[in-house]
Order: C-alpha cells, then structure tokens, then sequence
C-alpha cells in the first residue's frame, strides 16, 4: 500500500508504508542479514576537502550544502534512532560530513544515549575541533570515538585534507580523546598509492600500545567524484606485509561476525591494528548496516544509487509504528552486496557522496 504523505517543499517519497502493527525486531534483509548498525550523519558539510571524499573541483566554495530546513533537527533524529532501536537496531554511529560542526552536538548524544537498547555509542570525526568537544561528549554519554588521519608528516597530511590543516591539531583532538576516557581511540588512515603509503609504517609505529587502535582503509570507489582506480588502491595483504616486515604481526579472530577490519596484533605485545579491505575482500555477507543522512534519507548500502525519504515520513502524522513498518519493508527488501558484485563499470555509476553518508 503507498500512502499519500503530506507534501513537503522539494520532496517526494517512494517509501512503501504497510498497515502499521506492533513494533518489533525487523525481518531480516533477502541474503538474511539483521539490521543492527545505524550510522546516523548529522551534517553534510566539512572543513577538511580530501580529495577521495570531497574535492575541492566539485565540493567548491559555491557548492550548495543543505539548507538548514533540509536537516534533521535532534528532535528528528532521535525519534528516528528510537524508532530503530525498536526494531533491533543495537549500535549506533553519528557521522557527517563533519558531525562536530554540527553545534551542541553533545545535546544530540545525550538524547541518543538514554535510547534503550542502544549498547554502544560512537562517532567518527576528523579530530580537528576534538580538543574542545572531547570532554563534553564523553559526558554527554559517548562511549568511543574514531578518529580520520591519513599521515603523520605534517606535509602529506595538509595535502591529503587539501586546506592545509596541520597534523599536531588533529593529535591534540587524539590526546583530550583520552584525557576524556575514549581509551582506545580507533584511528582510520585510508591508504593511497603513491600518496601515503609510506606513511603506512610510521603510523603503525606512532599508535601502538594499549591507547590506539589503528586501522588501514582501502582506497574505496565511494560516490561519484573522486575519480576511483583500482590502481590507486594499496590492497590490505600488501600493507600487513609491509607492517611485518618491520614490526611482526599475528592475526586475531573478530570481535563480532560482520566487524569490517580484520585484526592484528603486533607480535610484541604492542597493541592492535586492523586493515578495511572492502575492495580486495569485502564483507558483504554479514551487512548488518544502515545509514541515514543528514536529509533523513536512508540507504542500506554505502554504494547505493538512491536512498529512502524518512524524513516525510517523520515530517507526515505517522506515528512510530507506522514509521518502523515502512523501515522494516524495506530492509527485508535490501539485496545489497556492492563491494562482492564491484566491476569497472560499477565503480563510474554515479552513487550516493560518503560525505553525505559518513563511511
Ligand atoms: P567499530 O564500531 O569500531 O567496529 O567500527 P567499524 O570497524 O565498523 O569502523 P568504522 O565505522 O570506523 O568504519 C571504518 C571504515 O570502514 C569506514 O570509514 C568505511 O571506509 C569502511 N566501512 C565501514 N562500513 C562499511 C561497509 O558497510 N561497507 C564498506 N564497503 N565499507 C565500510
Ligand atoms: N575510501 C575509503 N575510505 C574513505 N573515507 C572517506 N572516503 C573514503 C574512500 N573513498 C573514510 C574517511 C573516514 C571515514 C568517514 O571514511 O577517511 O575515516
Ligand atoms: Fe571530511 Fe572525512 Fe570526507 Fe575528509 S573524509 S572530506 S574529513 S568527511
Ligand atoms: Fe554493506 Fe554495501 Fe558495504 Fe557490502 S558494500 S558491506 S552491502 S555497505
């Protein structure tokens, strides 16, 4: 049954709403998959223009980021994580873009962290306004943080976020992440080649120990604009080599079925590291992801082509339950496996900014 929802200027809505019942765990998706991880992004926009997420050719000073109307209020996004909650969602990740320029966002966690069921609580940030908000979203309720740095010379760093921002403002975010209690503080270095791979080793040197938890990302086809090759791509199984070459490793077994890092362990005992190898050995099969953008919109594939409007639903006179059926048919209606079905022509067909859904 498609429902008639209120009209809401510039937008439209192909989301199927069945006859509302009684909130429960959503059906798994067609490959069996539950929906467990909602990677909730509360802005589109950055300060950092990465050439692999945001380059500054199209993401320049005259592109149109989200009007304010267009965004979730934390009224809105809170209704919304709840209403997954309801439905068996248990984790819950806040991204942008950048998610601390979203202001008082320490308001927005502590609304999420009193949502019963929800066990854990995180946020990935490029660590540059860290320093000042660590504290206050540690006591707002945020149980980890994750934190984007692709270098530590300070030169290959400005490059890679392209606004010049230095590397030592980005470790003063890292170190009042664990003044504040964040222990370990996962960092994520997306590897290119040619462009930081020599970094790969210094970094593995740099975050060892009980504080860190690094992991290595391969280069992904993401959206549409950052001009993807497979050549680009430094594969996970070289940079473990590398690592072990100097520093010996051993692998471990996942914390959970469907963790997107394989890990490692330096042989020494000096901590972890993880490698992301969605391009060279996805993880397709245990998907348990769900990402909503800032506009409300909801994809279940970082490599959608489209994603669901939420937010008229949000914005119609539905209630919850009638919200929580029309997520539900949809997950049970996700095939999703981009990364296991990836070709040459895949990687060119336009699909949803990871600035837009947060990675
Ligand atoms: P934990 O909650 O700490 O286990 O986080 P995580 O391991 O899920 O890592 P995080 O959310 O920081 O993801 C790290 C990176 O992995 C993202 O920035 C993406 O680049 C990539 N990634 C995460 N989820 C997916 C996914 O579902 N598909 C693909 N292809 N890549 C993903
Ligand atoms: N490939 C791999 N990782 C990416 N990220 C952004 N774009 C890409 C890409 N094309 C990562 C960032 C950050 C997270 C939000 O996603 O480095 O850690
Ligand atoms: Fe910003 Fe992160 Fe994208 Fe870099 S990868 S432009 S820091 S959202
Ligand atoms: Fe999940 Fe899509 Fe990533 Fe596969 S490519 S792991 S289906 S988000």
């Amino acid at each position: 049954m498609k429902r008639c929802l209120p009209a809401w200027p510039g937008v439209s809505t192909d989301v199927d709403i069945p006859a509302a019942g009684i909130s429960s765990a959503a059906p798994p998706d067609t490959l069996g998959r539950r929906m467990r991880d909602l990677r909730l992004s509360v802005t589109d926009r950055c300060n950092f223009r990465c050439a692999y997420c945001m380059p500054k050719e199209v993401f320049g000073r005259d592109h149109a980021f989200l009007p304010k109307t267009d965004i979730l209020t934390f009224e809105e996004l809170a209704r919304l994580a709840r209403i997954f909650a309801g439905l068996g969602m248990e984790k819950i990740r806040v991204t942008g873009g950048e998610p601390l320029l979203r202001r008082d966002l320490p308001a927005l966690v502590e609304m999420l962290a009193s949502i019963d069921g929800i066990k854990d609580l995180t946020l990935t940030t490029n660590g540059s306004a860290l320093a000042a908000q660590a504290l206050a979203l540690r006591q707002a309720g945020l149980k980890r943080v994750t934190v984007s740095l692709d270098a530590l010379d300070d030169a290959t760093f400005r490059a890679m976020n392209d606004v010049d921002f230095p590397v030592a403002c980005v470790m003063e975010g890292i170190d009042a992440a664990l003044a504040a209690g964040f222990a370990p503080v996962k960092i994520n270095m997306v590897v290119r080649r040619g462009v930081n791979e020599h970094e790969i080793v210094p970094m593995a040197r740099r975050f060892r120990g009980p504080d860190y938890i690094l992991r290595f990302i391969e280069f992904m086809d993401v959206g549409g604009t950052n001009a993807w090759r497979m050549d680009d791509v430094v594969p996970a199984d070289e940079i473990i080599r590398a690592i072990s070459r100097e520093l010996p490793l051993e692998a471990l077994p996942p914390n959970y079925a469907g963790e997107v890092a394989a890990r490692f362990r330096h042989a020494d005992g000096g901590g972890e590291i993880g490698v992301i190898s969605s391009v060279t050995g996805p993880f397709c099969r245990d998907c348990t992801r769900a990402r909503v953008s800032a506009e409300g919109k909801l994809f279940t594939c970082l490599f959608a082509t489209h994603g669901h409007d939420l937010r008229a639903l949000l914005r119609s006179t539905l209630d919850d339950a009638a919200i929580a059926s029309a997520i539900s048919a949809i997950w049970s209606a996700r095939d999703d496996r981009y990364s296991e079905q990836r070709t040459p022509a895949t990687a060119r067909q336009g699909k949803v900014e990871m600035s837009k859904v947060g990675g």
